[in-house]
């Protein structure tokens, strides 16, 4: 096999290039950034974007980069596609290697298994295996009251300690959500770093438009951060969590409920989660509110200095 390697602005321009990518079965993520490397095979049937991750790479002290586009043109992984396929991950393993990376997140469809046992035969580890699901929103949609005792509102200063606290175990507790930083016993020590940072963040505006705190009395005991929906797209729920003892009481229902009329009241009509296949409270929570499955993905951890 031999290799093609272009900047992202060159590729994007690339005719060989956007055919493959109008043509993958199950490709994400084109066109790539100007600054991510890509690497192609010469008979583009295969082609990676990549890039470094700062933040992450600081958080976990770690050199960490992302996949940001993983195209190919055979569907289905036969012999001769797999084989391909497993050569030029192993490419992109030393190319990323050579750039000085030590690690490489990427993700794929539900349905690429061609790229996911590809990943798996240059040294990959599946660590993430998540849905995103969608709620249509009604306009005047009116939460439930709170049971007594409870109250949602809008997050206050004083919160942010506890708020930090709860999103850092919530998770990268691996009994309740084992995300994939905690899974992987290279990141698990900044686990919860990452989700305090990002809760942290999501406080100063930075990463929410707002941070909803369940509190109970004056504690809180869980959380919705929302993204209001931006030019017609939906909004989201990004982070959302109830403390430990307090689960299993229907909290999460109609703390969700405050969250999803929160994003309609600014103008939403519809919004998104992405949560783990394995987190039957959300799912069963925004089932019953009429939500509806998307896309699934896959996530991997390649671990390019230990290959
Ligand atoms: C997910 C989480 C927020 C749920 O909070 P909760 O207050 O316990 O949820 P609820 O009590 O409102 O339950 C929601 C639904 O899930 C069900 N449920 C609760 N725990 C469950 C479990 N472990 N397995 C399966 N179903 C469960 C409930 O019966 C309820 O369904 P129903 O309305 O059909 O009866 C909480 O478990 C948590 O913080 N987990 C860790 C972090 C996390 O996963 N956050 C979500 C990321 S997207």
């Amino acid at each position: 096999m031999e290799f093609v390697e272009l900047s992202g602005k060159q590729a994007a321009q690339r005719p060989e290039a956007l055919a493959l990518a109008q043509d993958a079965p199950w490709g994400q993520g084109w066109p790539p950034g100007p600054e991510h490397r890509v690497l192609a095979d010469r008979d583009w049937s295969w082609l990676a974007a990549w890039h470094p991750l700062a933040f992450d790479s600081e958080v976990f002290g770690l050199s960490l980069g992302q996949v940001s586009a993983l195209l190919h043109r055979a569907p289905w992984p036969e012999p001769g596609s797999l084989e391909r396929g497993a050569v030029f991950m192993k490419r992109l393993a030393d190319d990323a290697r050579r750039a000085g990376l030590a690690g490489l997140f990427a993700r794929v469809a539900e349905k690429d298994f061609l790229a996911a046992q590809a990943l798996e035969a240059a040294g990959a580890k599946l660590v993430d295996a998540s849905v995103v699901w969608e709620a249509e929103l009604a306009q005047g949609l009116v939460a439930p009251a709170a049971p007594e005792g409870f109250l949602v509102r809008p997050a206050a200063e004083g919160d942010a300690p506890a708020l930090i606290a709860l999103a850092a175990n919530a998770f990268c507790d691996l009994e309740a959500y084992a995300d994939r930083f905690a899974l992987d016993p290279r990141l698990r020590h900044a686990c919860g770093e990452l989700y305090g940072r990002w809760m942290a963040n999501s406080l100063s505006g930075q990463q929410a438009d707002m941070v909803l705190t369940l509190a109970e009395g004056d504690k809180p005991v869980g959380f919705i951060t929302l993204k209001r929906a931006k030019g017609g797209e939906p909004g989201w729920v990004a982070l959302n969590a109830v403390s430990p003892d307090k689960r299993g009481l229907g909290l999460y229902n109609m703390l969700l409920a405050h969250g999803l009329a929160w994003l309609a009241g600014q103008g939403a009509s519809s919004a998104k989660v992405r949560t783990k296949f394995s987190q039957r409270a959300v799912i069963r929570a925004w089932s019953r509110l009429g939500a509806r499955p998307l896309a699934g993905d896959f996530t991997f951890h390649l671990w390019l200095d230990e290959l």
